[in-house]
């Protein structure tokens, strides 16, 4: 059993805050921190003969670490900074013409749904937006929708592994499945996926996967990947061309301008670190606290949750009574001393607490409590100029 009290001491966090939003931005553990600081020493020890002989095999190395534990092979995987990166390699390196369509979900993150429309004002696609039911989906329900919204002119779908504000982990395979049936690509935005839930890129059969590794497998921010499959490697572009353009996938992404390495190269102390922690037994684990947490908070504050036990990850969902501004609301839960993303959907707000192995049960117990200050907000204030 996990004792998260004893495990918090791995990372740096401030004990006097509550952290409970592990989904936004992860946090990096001191192990995984002193591997990035020692990779730095290393390259600013001897930039030249780091960058010229030390990097190329190193990159290969990280990337063949990470590629085996999402079940694919190291020479269908490239870094990148972030899963925005990642999608917007694969959206930029795509041609489209007017009347194409490209699919996403009413729940797709807004950045990716900012990259679309970019892509879309350029070239006269358009972007169609799929609902799905909410909350609670059951996973059928949500392939269902995805399969009803393609047409014959949808180029290419878009798809979250684990929706953003919303929390839901998609039946992912069912969902490519039922897309590659009509023809449709998919490019999957798994900003979320590694770290939190069981992955086996080669067995899923994406078009492209993008993860990142700074979430949920608590390497250094700006740590990611894009996976390609063999036969969508060719004619895919980094964001920015380099040197290695048109000399293949690694050639170009491996090398796109001088910048620090460290956070790709020290994520092989990050999988040290998640296996140490269980790795899959930590993944369950998690899952279950953020089940639980869901339905305590949900319970104290008399309210529902927002996904059901078959599309629950780390990250769950509870609907806030009464609040329209889901800004002043995380506002006032800041100043309380934590902070969880909450978010306006269908019209009714929602927060989102995530649970990592240096969280338990009595956070949520806390959160709970703040939540009920937070909903009042005339007895907030008042608290605030009595403090
Ligand atoms: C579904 C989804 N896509 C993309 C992102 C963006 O991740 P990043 O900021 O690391 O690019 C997020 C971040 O939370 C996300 O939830």
């Amino acid at each position: 059993m996990l004792d998260a009290a004893a495990i918090r001491a791995e990372w740096a966090l401030d004990p006097d805050f509550l952290t409970l939003n592990h989904g936004s931005y992860g946090a990096t553990p001191r192990a995984v921190r002193a591997a990035q600081d020692a990779w730095r020493d290393r390259l600013e020890a001897q930039p030249s003969r780091f960058f010229r002989e030390t990097y190329p095999a190193a990159i290969r190395h990280a990337a063949s670490s990470l590629a085996a534990f999402l079940g694919a092979h190291g020479d269908d995987l490239a870094f990148v900074e972030n899963a925005t990166t990642g999608c917007n390699a694969v959206l930029r390196s795509l041609r489209f013409q007017p009347g194409d369509e490209i699919l996403v979900l009413q729940h797709v993150y807004g950045a990716v749904r900012n990259t679309i429309r970019h892509i879309c004002e350029r070239t006269g696609a358009t972007m169609a937006e799929a609902a799905i039911p909410f909350p609670r989906p059951l996973p059928d329900a949500i392939t269902e929708a995805v399969a009803a919204a393609i047409t014959p002119r949808t180029r290419l779908a878009v798809i979250d592994h684990i929706t953003s504000a919303s929390a839901l982990v998609l039946p992912i395979a069912d969902i490519v499945r039922a897309c590659h049936a009509s023809g449709v690509p998919v490019l999957v935005d798994g900003a979320h996926g590694p770290g939190h839930v069981d992955l086996d890129l080669t067995a899923l059969d994406a078009d492209w996967y993008t993860g990142n590794c700074h979430k949920w497998l608590n390497a250094a921010k700006g740590c990611a990947f894009l996976w390609a499959r063999r036969d969508r490697q060719h004619d895919l572009h980094p964001v920015t061309i380099s040197h290695g353009y048109g000399q293949g996938f690694l050639a170009e992404f491996d090398w796109t301008g001088t910048f620090d390495p460290s956070a790709y190269l020290s994520v092989t102390a990050a999988l040290d670190f998640h296996a140490r922690l269980g790795g899959p037994a930590l993944r369950a684990r998690n899952a279950t606290l953020a089940f639980e947490a869901t339905n305590l908070v949900a319970t104290r504050i008399g309210s529902e949750t927002g996904g059901g036990n078959q599309v629950s990850g780390a990250m769950g969902l509870v609907r806030l009574p009464g609040i329209t501004d889901a800004a002043a609301m995380r506002d006032r839960l800041l100043a309380l001393g934590t902070d969880t993303p909450v978010s306006l959907i269908g019209g009714a707000a929602w927060l989102r607490l995530s649970a990592q192995a240096y969280n338990d049960l009595s956070d949520y117990e806390r959160l709970a409590g703040l939540v009920q200050q937070a909903l009042e907000p005339d007895a907030f204030w008042r608290s605030r100029q009595k403090a």
